[in-house]
């Protein structure tokens, strides 16, 4: 029997990887778009309205946001430590794809992603032009320079298909990553390929990528399919006739773009208890924007609260970067 051995719940958004005062070269986006926030939509002027009294101007000034930055690294630092020390055999990551693979064509709500190996590589230059300032600077985190090829975990990923056909789960399957050559994006999606970066830091070990639509309408999961989805990853992990030690990772969010640290800590939480009810809660509506990949959080806790792993936050940095509350809360947990 395949056993876990490490559960990882991470953010792994571009403030993580670009400098404070790269993090402004995202306010003029911040500015152009409406925004999800506690379950309804503003623009840029009406969220510094709403929050005049949270004091999100000294929180977004340059010192506060260095520091929220050196600590976020440090985070970064212990993410992938833990992960060498424990040495993991095999990785389950529970991530999300953003327009990078699937697109308006088709969109399915959970893939599982069967392949023998994940092709990833950089972008050419025309791809790199239609990048927006902030992200462009933040690549680095998600994507090789040359060419690579990562291993896939295709045994498990046929044994998640069928613990799925028996859970009533009607899933997505694929062998390799769709290509839009229109699209700005070709190979793994970034929600696992910073984990492979910054966590594995490029020890990429056998990989299953399980792919939710946290962020498109309106084939979102509900948050109960989410944490279901997880136990049942949890049931085909047990059933692998198999001695792999087993991390699983929930890789998003967390609050983004505009952050609500009262969800953040609503998660935390949850996640110390092991609580499924708040989280299972979760109405449609405050899973939206970044803060809809909070989903993979979900499915990682369904698969990791029957565990008997435990640990610690490492980190909780709301990285605000306007006084609109714009930024994303960054946060890690690690469960050995
Ligand atoms: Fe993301």
């Amino acid at each position: 029997m395949a056993e876990i051995v490490l559960g990882i719940y991470t953010a792994h958004g571009p403030q993580l990887n670009t400098t404070p005062d790269e993090w402004e070269l995202r306010l003029p986006a911040d500015r152009k778009r409406r925004h999800w926030f506690k379950g309804k939509q503003y623009d840029f002027d009406e969220l510094i309205e709403l929050r005049r009294d949270e004091n999100l101007g000294a929180e977004s000034a340059i010192e506060a946001m260095q520091v929220r930055y050196d600590a976020c690294q440090e985070a970064v630092g212990s993410l992938a430590e833990t992960w060498r020390e424990v040495s993991p055999d095999v990785c389950v990551i529970f991530g999300n794809d953003q327009r990078e693979c699937f697109h308006e064509d088709i969109t399915p709500m959970f893939t599982v992603f069967g392949g023998e190996t994940l092709d990833h590589g950089p972008l050419n230059e025309e791809q790199e032009q239609r990048l927006p300032p902030g992200i462009l600077q933040s690549e680095w985190a998600y994507r090789p320079h040359d060419t690579v090829t990562y291993p896939g975990l295709p045994e498990l990923a046929k044994r998640v298909m069928e613990e799925g056909h028996r859970s009533r789960f009607d899933l997505s399957w694929s062998l390799h990553w769709p290509h839009n050559p229109d699209a700005w994006h070709h190979g793994t999606p970034h929600s696992f390929t910073w984990i492979f970066r910054r966590v594995m830091e490029n020890k990429v070990v056998p990989t299953l990528p399980l792919i939710c639509n946290t962020f498109f309408p309106p084939n979102q999961p509900t948050a109960t399919r989410c944490y279901e989805f997880g136990q049942m990853v949890a049931r085909a992990i047990a059933d692998w006739d198999s001695d792999l030690r087993v991390a699983v990772c929930g890789s998003g969010g967390m609050s983004h773009f505009v952050i609500n640290t009262e969800i953040d800590q609503l998660f935390f939480k949850a996640i110390a208890e092991r609580d499924p009810e708040p989280l299972c809660a979760l109405p449609q509506d405050l899973l939206m924007d970044g803060t809809s990949e909070l989903r993979n959080w979900i499915s990682a806790a369904g698969c990791l609260f029957g565990t008997e792993l435990s640990g610690d936050a490492l980190t909780y940095q709301p990285c605000y970067r306007s006084e609109a509350g714009t930024g994303t809360a960054q946060g890690m947990i690690a469960w050995t």
